[in-house]
């Protein structure tokens, strides 16, 4: 091994570019350089001309960049439907792996990239930044030693509006499968807040880089956008620990809510919200006897923390705290969700108004916003809360 790690970058648009960011702008103790880059539509990227300028050669696929070089890092960050395949080619030519999230679509998928992994005998990190930030980590260390009790209840809230041009920015954005047939399932609890949901079964893992067990999942799922899967999803899931976690999310709502969560153990109660009324708090536990304990905020280091971390493993130091099999207790999930919800409820269209100018668009259902609130205040599904003719349960999936 070289002293800088080789990295490949795949997909360098999109979020591909805080990778790009972060490998070029390393200052003066660099640890890893840039060995090639992956994408066939690499000139729409923004770090294009820069990564141009230092002679980094580009390729259409990875196969074209394995026939000429090697390296020991593969920075995958392309749509679902790639993660799969091209983690498993990357393992295949001795590249370790870090794969942005979700893991990928399919359980299917989550088992091949997890026995191409143990072939290769290598690594993979998957890119769920609040799992490599110091906030989570040493909330989590505080939970594996008890000091919070036995978890109960932890949920979170996320309602993200998000305008036609997010799903109009690709061919796969709120589909269930893309043009070819692939596997996508993209909505918000697989893409945009996937790191949310992720978080509660991370955070209630019996190791430092485990996720709990699932046992049953029972989901509502609802549109409002004119897409194949969800835009709206409320999910309530039965953990191996006894906990139980709760999930509501949509990006068909007219303002900006969240993440806000609240975690409840036997002796303390976790609390963190981001844009609640314009507010920003810190990740605070409150403990039975009245003292709290401030853990900092889950964004701030995160994202380099994810590829600074993994780079060091790559190099036999440390560990990695998001891997494949940590990752894969939010794809189970989905793919529950979809058991238990077989159909898409698609709201009432005379209830979808259009919020803002031609162009940049955000379809709203009235109400949702509200009885969304509601339902996460008082721990229930939306059905539970809301008796409008257009809710529609879901059953409860075991896992
Ligand atoms: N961690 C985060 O906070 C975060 C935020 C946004 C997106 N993401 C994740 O990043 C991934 C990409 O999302 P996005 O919104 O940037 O998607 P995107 O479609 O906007 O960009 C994907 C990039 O992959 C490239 N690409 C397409 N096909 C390719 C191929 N066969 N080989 C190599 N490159 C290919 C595209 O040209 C593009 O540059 C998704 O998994 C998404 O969930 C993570």
């Amino acid at each position: 091994m070289s002293e800088l790690v080789s990295v490949v970058l795949v997909g360098i648009g999109g979020y591909g570019g805080t990778y790009c960011s972060l490998l070029l702008n390393q200052g003066s103790n660099p640890v890893a350089k840039i060995v090639g880059v992956v994408d066939p539509f690499a000139e729409k990227a923004s770090f294009y001309a820069q990564l141009k300028e230092k002679n980094i050669p580009f390729y259409n696929t990875l196969t074209e960049f394995y026939q000429q070089h090697k390296a020991e890092l593969a920075v995958i960050s392309t749509p679902i439907s790639l993660h799969c395949s091209q983690t498993c080619e990357a393992l295949e030519h001795g590249s370790n792996v870090l794969c942005e999230k979700p893991l990928c679509a399919l359980i299917s998928e989550a088992e091949q990239m997890l026995a191409a992994r143990d072939r290769a005998g290598l690594q993979v990190a998957i890119g769920y930044q609040w799992s490599f930030s110091s906030a989570m980590r040493a909330l989590k260390a505080d939970i594996l030693s008890g000091r919070l009790g036995q978890p109960k209840r932890l949920k979170t809230i996320a309602l993200w509006p998000r305008k036609d041009s997010y799903y109009a920015r690709n061919n796969w954005a709120g589909a269930l499968q893309n043009a070819r047939g692939e596997w996508v399932l993209d909505s918000p609890a697989n893409n945009a807040c996937a790191h949310y949901l992720h978080n509660m079964f991370f955070l209630l893992g019996a190791t430092p880089e485990t996720s709990v067990g699932l046992k049953s999942v029972q989901a509502e799922l609802y549109r409002a956008n004119a897409i194949s899967n969800y835009d709206t999803c409320i999910f309530r899931v039965a953990t191996a620990s006894g906990a139980e976690v709760l999930f509501y999310s949509t990006h068909a709502c007219g303002r900006l809510l969240g993440p806000v969560f609240e975690f409840e153990f036997t002796k303390a109660t976790v609390n963190y919200a981001r844009y609640a009324s314009g507010t920003l708090a810190e990740v605070t536990a409150k403990f039975q006897d009245g003292s709290q304990k401030l853990y900092g905020f889950p964004d701030a280091d995160g994202v380099s923390a994810k590829l600074w971390d993994t780079i060091r493993a790559v190099r036999g130091q440390g560990t990695i705290s998001c891997g494949i099999e940590t990752a894969m207790m939010q794809t189970i999930c989905i793919n529950a969700a979809m058991q238990s919800c077989p159909e898409i409820k698609e709201f009432p269209p005379e209830l979808v108004y259009k919020m803002g100018v031609p162009g940049a668009q955000v379809k709203v259902m009235t109400g949702l916003a509200e009885y969304m609130e509601q339902a996460y205040h008082s721990n229930q599904m939306l059905a539970e809360v809301c008796s409008e003719p257009w809710v529609q349960p879901g059953k409860v999936v075991s896992c």
